[in-house]
């Protein structure tokens, strides 16, 4: 009776390469602007869900740590699953990283990719993978895109609904052999999640205007270009939409400093391999990791520069990852 109710799932982390930052909706969690990411085949969270009639609440372990009540965020995201099932138990979710969580490895990402899968496995439903963005999308703007293998793309959407807030693939794992090595520099917890850093930038920033109206015209840029194949290009594009999203961090209020001593010794020191003539781009999300976008050939002078940066504390290579899939 209980296997009825239970499903397990894994979804794999991905990296904004046009970053998203900003939400036209809170509610519906509907992003102001577009994007566009690598899924990592090498980053992971595992999740399991199980419904059960005897529970009085949600419960939460995640990595090993001890069961305790689901934060509203997790028990809003599986009323959404119990809405669409109209299965009303409450469940045990279990869910483990391989990776640090909540330190800018977008955990949250793979994390609601992968409880979006299982929990609506679990509870008899069987949704398409982009009602499953759909639904991803409202635990974590970044989660609609860990559905999607390779190379992701998402849609902003107009619509008041959010039904056409979705990701969707653009170039499969295999289509494009791209790398990327992740410079770890700090796995404690950042201080300013993104949510409330958002908040802040669309209420204080100066350029928050100027960064919505642009990232139009940059996520078309970043769409010919892997159209293209073009990496050149997209290692720009995703380099300026790095430090264009961090001047409007920087120009928030309180300024959202998420860089440390290394990240930004690290950047330099990408810049200069690449004044040498390898092709290697960096970008940073709300946290001090860098991620450095490269081709294959490079692996080893990619994580040769970083392992030289003194506070980089271990290196991650990783390629594209797969579509988020269900486990035995
Ligand atoms: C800097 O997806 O974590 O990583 O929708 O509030 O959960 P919420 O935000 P989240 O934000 C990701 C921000 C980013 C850039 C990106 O991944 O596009």
């Amino acid at each position: 009776m209980a296997d009825q109710f239970t499903a397990s799932a894994r979804a794999y982390s991905n990296i904004a390469l046009i970053k998203y930052w900003g939400k036209r909706d809170e509610s519906l969690n509907l992003p102001a602007v577009g994007s566009l990411s690598l899924t990592l085949s090498d980053l992971y969270s595992d999740t399991r869900v199980r419904f059960d009639p005897d529970l009085t609440e949600d419960l939460i372990a995640l990595d090993d740590e001890a069961a305790t009540a689901a934060p509203g965020k997790f028990s809003r995201f599986l009323d959404l699953v119990r809405q669409q099932s109209g299965m009303a138990h409450r469940a045990h979710i279990h869910s483990h990283n391989n990776f640090p969580t909540a330190a800018g490895l977008a955990s949250s990402a793979s994390g609601f990719a992968a409880l979006a899968l299982a929990a609506t496995r679990a509870a008899g439903l069987e949704l398409s993978p982009r009602e499953l963005s759909i639904l991803a999308r409202q635990g974590s703007g970044s989660a609609a895109r860990s559905i999607f293998g390779g190379l992701v793309l998402m849609h902003r959407g107009e619509r008041e609904d959010g039904q056409d807030a979705y990701a969707e693939p653009i170039c499969p794992s295999n289509a494009w052999p791209l790398h990327m090595t992740i410079g770890v520099v700090d796995t404690r917890r950042k201080r300013t999640g993104s949510t409330q850093g958002m908040r802040d930038s669309a209420a204080s920033a100066p350029f928050y205007t100027s960064w919505v109206e642009s990232s139009a015209a940059d996520l078309e840029a970043g769409r010919q270009a892997v159209k293209a194949r073009d990496f050149t290009r997209l290692g720009e594009l995703a380099e300026h939409s790095c430090l264009k999203m961090h001047g409007l961090m920087l120009a928030t209020r309180p300024g959202l400093i998420y860089w440390q001593g290394p990240t930004v010794a690290a950047m330099h020191a990408i810049r200069a391999l690449r004044a040498q003539g390898t092709e290697a781009y960096f970008t940073i999300d709300a946290g001090p990791q860098i991620k450095v976008l490269h081709q294959p050939a490079d692996q080893q002078a990619v994580a040769d520069c970083l392992r030289a940066v003194d506070g980089i504390r271990e290196i991650r290579a990783t390629d594209a990852g797969p579509d988020a899939h269900p486990l035995p």
